[in-house]
């Protein structure tokens, strides 16, 4: 059984949450940064802290090929535990087999509400006055998985999606590291 503290964070694109995990890193050590984007703007962050990182483009590459690929590097590095953050990718049953029970993903809605894309827009367009995010298990069936932690944020008079997205962010990154850290030390 590998140490459940040793994190791989995997992203596909700016990585702020990936920022804030390596920042507020307190219980947990993180061993890789993957991404499925050679070119995703949060690895260069990465590299030049000096952190180890790992990315194959998965454009044209089968699921479970790029997932037994990704699942090589994570062993070499003896990853324990997966931190999803902004990997915009659905998982093989495979890898979600495999890892199963050691993948945490962040999203950007109070879930059960609001699973998929688009989260802010369509909490705006619902009238709601409250809305936030989630910190939840990876399963088979997309933004499903066990709740491990929720932080609310409130609607304002106005928002658009992108102003909502901010203050959702912000929340994101104070709770992903806390219950990261509960998680793997539980
Ligand atoms: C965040 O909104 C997160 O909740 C969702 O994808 C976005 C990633 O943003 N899963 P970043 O790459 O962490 O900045």
């Amino acid at each position: 059984m590998r140490d459940p503290r040793r994190v791989a964070i995997l992203i596909s694109g700016r990585g702020s949450n990936m920022r804030a995990l390596v920042e507020k890193a307190s219980g947990y050590e993180v061993a890789l940064i993957a991404s499925n984007r050679p070119n995703a703007a949060g690895l260069e962050w990465a590299r030049q802290r000096g952190l180890q990182t790992w990315a194959l483009e998965s454009k044209g590459v089968g699921k479970e090929e790029f997932d037994r690929e990704m699942n090589g590097a994570l062993e070499r590095h003896e990853v324990g535990t997966l931190a999803l953050a902004g990997f915009m990718r659905i998982l093989s049953p495979w890898f979600v087999e495999e890892w199963r029970g050691r993948i945490l993903n962040i999203h950007p809605s109070l879930l059960p509400k609001y699973r998929g894309l688009d989260t802010h827009a369509r909490a705006i367009r619902a009238g709601d006055r409250i809305s936030g995010c989630s910190v939840h298990v990876v399963s088979e069936e997309l933004d499903a998985g066990e709740v491990l932690g929720q932080a609310e944020v409130a609607i304002e008079p106005g928002d658009t999606p992108q102003i909502l997205e901010q203050r959702v962010l912000a929340a994101e990154h104070q709770l992903y590291p806390r219950i990261l850290s509960e998680f793997v030390n539980r």
